[in-house]
């Protein structure tokens, strides 16, 4: 039960009176549900004003609607290397194709939302800004371009469109609104949240790597009891972290501050040393640190490397803030460290565990990242939180995030193939339990894949006792090392070519996750090649079969 999923409002006002009440549509479309959220809020904040709006993914959107809207709101993500997520892809090939209506009536406002740490930044909001405006659209207010810290941005953006708004469009009486607009997602969703998260308890971390493997992977099991948190298989937990006191020192020495001057963040004063281990950003590196970075100490180098592109990406991939500071040092003020740096943002893991099976427990599979640099050991954010700093017991924050696109069958029945690579298994592991403690009766066929096979096979005897009891059909492993040639999930794929082919035709649902650069994309490739080949269909025929496994939600991904 989520707002996307109410009717639209059956007589949509077509004409463009200088302020008409017509609604306002917010369409979201992202992997994740940070721009659902910003729609619903914004849907919040434009009730309030009087104005009638209607929250609607993109992926339940039909493109040919539009010519029928008057003022449009658009807040999508953007992916890998500048793609539209899945759920936008429809709509976004709609108004670059010839079908598109001309839309001079139409006005809108665009929300991209992305990180400034990769190099295609809200590229899909920028394209459908630019595909609005070729159609002869208007922009009511300039396009929104957010970073992972977007609150105070889209509280800005909020109040410059509602002032816009103003000239626009009739506020109808609110008790009239409240009545149209039943909150449907107030009442489906938890009580906790990102910013009101569940303060929770570590029960149980475990290494489950081999001591030879190349990879640290944890299966951490958090304790939800009493919170009343209700989660499906596919759901994501967002956790929040604290940083390593260490490097938090390492970055006092570097800027001769101390850590007990006092600094505001947010709204908040507090020693330095407290908003550096607690509030602030202080593994991923990203383009906005250096530049304030360099404004506030003008280091000439700096400036140098900010006019190269590639050669800062490059940098940045393989250097943490404080080996930037360390490299740069510089006495600074200790307000002007915190101000150069962003607010820490929780990390999204891939739910696996199923409440059917484990109750009050949520559990996570994570990549603890480790590494030596300059000297130092490296870490990851949260998987250095979860996996080293954190004991069984103590307390952390976590909320669930809701991830509808990313869904068993609503009929038990319905065959499934699930490709999970690396950690990619996680919500796999959920599936299946599902799937057991509910006796449903699909088949159930998993591919798997990892470095080595004694080190690497995560959760081994638990899909070993499911292919005993029948539960999972069938297993196909990949382990990349264990010859002198790679074997990948996807080539697996391509042996089983025909029975994965005939599963589909059985109505079998597809599911991916894991790597979104380069795992992803080449399975599904290799699931186009065998569509192509065991289905007799050309190339151009077979991406239209996957197109309608995708738009009938048979065909689903959770990448990173
Ligand atoms: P590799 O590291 O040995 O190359 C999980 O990380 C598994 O995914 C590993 O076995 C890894 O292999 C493999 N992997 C790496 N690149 C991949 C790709 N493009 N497609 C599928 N699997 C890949």
């Amino acid at each position: 039960g989520s707002a996307s999923a109410l009717p639209m409002p059956s007589s949509i006002e077509t004409t463009n009176h200088a302020a008409s009440t017509s609604t306002l549509t917010i369409l979201y479309g992202s992997q994740t549900g940070n721009s659902k959220g910003v729609a619903n809020n914004y849907k919040a904040s434009a009730l309030e004003q009087g104005y009638q709006a209607n929250v609607v993914s993109m992926a339940d959107y039909k493109p040919r609607q539009l010519k029928n809207e008057t003022h449009l709101v658009v807040i999508v993500s953007t992916h890998g290397e500048g793609d539209a997520p899945d759920d936008a892809v429809e709509l976004f090939e709609f108004l670059a194709s010839k079908k598109a209506p001309k839309l001079p009536n139409l006005k809108f406002a665009v929300v991209g939302l992305g990180d400034t740490s990769y190099e295609f930044f809200c590229q899909t909001g920028k394209d459908f800004e630019t595909r609005l405006l070729t159609l002869g659209a208007t922009a009511l207010v300039e396009r929104l371009d957010c970073d992972v810290d977007y609150d105070s941005a889209v509280a800005d953006w909020t109040t410059s469109l509602n002032a816009k708004l103003k000239d626009e469009l009739t506020p109808v009486v609110t008790a009239q609104i409240i009545n149209l607009t039943p909150a449907a997602n107030a009442v489906a969703e938890s009580l906790y949240s990102k910013k009101n998260p569940f303060v929770a308890n570590l029960s149980a971390g475990l290494k489950i790597t081999g001591r030879d493997s190349v990879k640290d992977i944890r299966h951490i099991e958090i304790s939800l009891e009493d919170s009343g948190i209700v989660y499906k298989p596919g759901d994501a937990l967002g956790v929040w972290f604290s940083n390593d006191e260490a490097v938090a020192r390492r970055l006092l020495l570097a800027t001769s501050t101390s850590a007990e001057d006092k600094v505001m963040v947010a709204d908040l004063e507090l020693t330095l040393l407290d908003a550096l281990i607690n509030k602030l950003e202080l593994t991923l590196s990203y383009p906005g640190f250096v530049k304030s970075y360099q404004v506030t100490t003008g280091h000439a180098e700096l400036a140098t490397l900010m006019t190269d592109k590639a050669a800062l990406r490059e940098y940045l991939s393989v250097s943490q803030i404080v080996d930037i500071v360390e490299k740069y040092p510089t006495k600074i003020a200790a307000q002007a460290l915190v101000d150069a740096l962003r607010p820490i943002v929780p990390r999204l893991y891939s739910i696996a565990s199923s409440q059917a099976e484990v109750e009050d427990e949520v559990h996570i599979t994570v990549a603890h990242v480790e590494y030596e640099a300059n000297g130092y050991t490296h870490q990851g954010g949260a998987s250095g939180f979860l996996s080293t700093r954190l004991e069984e017991g103590d307390n952390l924050n976590v909320y669930v995030e809701n991830n509808d696109n990313f869904r068993l069958p609503t009929d038990p029945n319905t065959p499934i193939i699930m490709i999970g690579p690396g950690t990619g298994i996680a919500p796999f592991r959920a599936f299946l339990q599902e799937r057991d403690a509910t006796e449903a009766e699909g088949k159930n066929w998993l591919f798997f894949g990892n470095p080595n096979f004694t080190q690497d096979f995560l959760y081994q005897t638990e899909w070993q006792r499911y292919l005993k009891s029948g539960l999972l059909s069938k297993i196909s492993l990949a382990f990349s090392r264990d010859q002198a040639t790679k074997i990948y999930v996807q080539d697996r794929l391509k042996e089983n070519g025909k029975e994965v082919f005939e599963w589909l035709e059985q109505g079998a649902h597809v599911y991916i996750c894991g790597d979104a650069l380069r795992m992803a994309k080449d399975v599904e490739s290799t699931l186009l090649a065998l569509v192509a080949e065991h289905g007799d269909k050309t190339a151009t025929q077979a991406k239209e079969y996957l197109t309608n496994l995708r738009k009938s939600k048979r065909y689903q991904k959770d990448v990173y």
